[in-house]
């Protein structure tokens, strides 16, 4: 493969093949307008267009296979620490211990808020969605940490960023109940540290279960990066135009909260608690998926990228037998899941269309019986997509072949008409 020839109106272009490291191929098409003299690609939902090229995240929706920087997911999700995947992520190798020790550390030392942005939280109702306060609180740090000149400077902004996410995340759920908030302790891990900012109260001592720091570390290790999904793509939009990168997070964060991509999880429990609600009857609920004259989806199936077993999905669904398991937890709500997955694997209508489990599928059980609430569900996939975000974006930012996003459109409205004074208009 070297070139793609392509002929319009008659006339005859070339365009060079770009061919990644697993010998993915694209057509570079940069010169494609001014070649055709104004002619454009048109791809709805951009499902067949490359927007960069990147080596952090490998995915093959046709095999399953999810690698971060080359390494499966399985072993990943295995052996790490959710700090040495950021590592890895934005680092784009295996910290040495040195390295771990000292990217932990400053984890560590900047996971305090600025107090004068604890009273933010006072101007948010008890009823905010804990995804507002997230990308509204990650947009404000901005104004606190101004825009990074140096790599030093960016390098300590993303410690920042990393650090402190995880703390307004506790906040916002500790608003949400009316506890007061707890502050980052330094003798706790990453995890731990969250899980005690949400769970502990001044009144008694906690102590972080070892099996919901297990559990968190998996999920957010699962939820690390996805390559250029519609997050991700908003995260280096924005960041196209050099807009500082907590902004540009934020965009992310918000573009993450759609019941398509990361609100899929919160979706997912309410559409379990709604068929046990209704009996559990689940044929009944995947008669509806399938009708077309319902708009009913089941959530957590389908992906626009994988047409096989969603990697993370098979993992987590293991996950959360065992997990489940070691809380004492009998939650009916994974019978019907997993009652649901059995007969749509089977349904010809989920077969024809490749809709399988996705990562939200299972995630939510696990979430759940952590004792986590569903409205808090997709702040914590945005704690796990942290590290990709940050890694893509600043990828984007190094990447001397990047311009800012703009695509075209094909115009479909009114052809020239002439401005009616409103007297005149019938
Ligand atoms: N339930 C029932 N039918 C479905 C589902 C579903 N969950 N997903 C897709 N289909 C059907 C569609 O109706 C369509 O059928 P048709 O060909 O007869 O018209 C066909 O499968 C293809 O659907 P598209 O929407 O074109 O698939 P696409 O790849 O664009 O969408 C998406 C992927 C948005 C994830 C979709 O599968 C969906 O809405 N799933 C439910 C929401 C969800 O779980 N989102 C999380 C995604 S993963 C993530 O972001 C982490």
């Amino acid at each position: 493969m070297s070139n793609a020839k392509l002929s319009l109106d008659g006339k005859e272009y070339e365009f060079p093949l770009v061919v990644g490291s697993e010998n993915e191929a694209g057509v570079d098409i940069s010169s494609f307008r001014k070649a055709t003299e104004g002619a454009i690609t048109l791809d709805y939902g951009y499902a067949n267009t490359g927007s960069c090229e990147s080596a952090i995240t490998f995915i093959n929706g046709e095999k399953g296979i999810l690698r971060y920087r080359g390494y499966p997911i399985e072993e990943v999700a295995e052996g790490a620490r959710f700090t040495e995947v950021c590592y890895l992520l934005i680092h784009g190798h295996l910290p040495t211990q040195s390295e771990l020790d000292s990217f932990r550390d400053g984890l560590t030392y900047h996971s305090m808020l600025h107090e004068d942005m604890k009273k933010f939280f006072e101007g948010f109702p008890s009823s905010a969605h804990p995804m507002a306060i997230l990308s509204a609180m990650v947009a404000s740090l901005s104004a606190y940490y101004p825009d990074s000149e140096s790599d030093e400077q960016l390098d300590l902004n993303i410690i920042r960023l990393l650090a402190k996410a995880k703390t307004i995340a506790a906040y916002a759920y500790k608003k949400r109940v009316g506890q007061p908030f707890i502050y980052p302790k330094n003798d706790l891990s990453y995890t731990q540290n969250f899980l005690h900012m949400m769970f502990a109260v001044p009144a008694e001592e906690y102590q972080v279960p070892e099996v919901l720091d297990h559990a968190l570390n998996l999920l957010l290790i699962l939820h690390a990066d996805h390559e250029q999904n519609c997050s991700t793509s908003t995260v280096r939009m924005v960041g196209s135009s050099q807009a500082n990168l907590f902004a540009s997070i934020s965009a992310g964060i918000c573009a993450l909260w759609g019941p398509l991509h990361g609100g899929a999880n919160q979706k997912v429990i309410e559409m379990l608690e709604r068929i046990q609600a209704d009996g559990g009857d689940y044929e009944k609920y995947v008669a509806m998926a399938k009708d077309k004259s319902s708009d009913f989806r089941l959530m957590g199936f389908g992906h626009p990228v994988y047409k096989n077993y969603d990697p993370r999905a098979r993992i987590l669904k293991k996950a959360s037998d065992r997990v489940l398991e070691e809380l004492g937890v009998d939650d009916p709500l994974l019978d019907i899941a997993k009652n649901l997955e059995r007969i749509a694997l089977e349904d010809e209508f989920f077969v024809e269309r490749k809709l399988y489990p996705n990562v939200d599928f299972y995630s939510g059980i696990i979430y759940r019986a952590m004792g986590i609430p569903t409205q808090m569900f997709t702040v914590m996939f945005a704690l796990g997509r942290l590290p990709g975000w940050i890694a893509q974006w600043k990828e984007m930012r190094e990447d001397p072949k990047m311009r800012i996003n703009r695509p075209r459109q094909i115009y479909i409205g009114e052809n020239e008409r002439h401005f009616v004074p409103i007297e005149k208009r019938g």
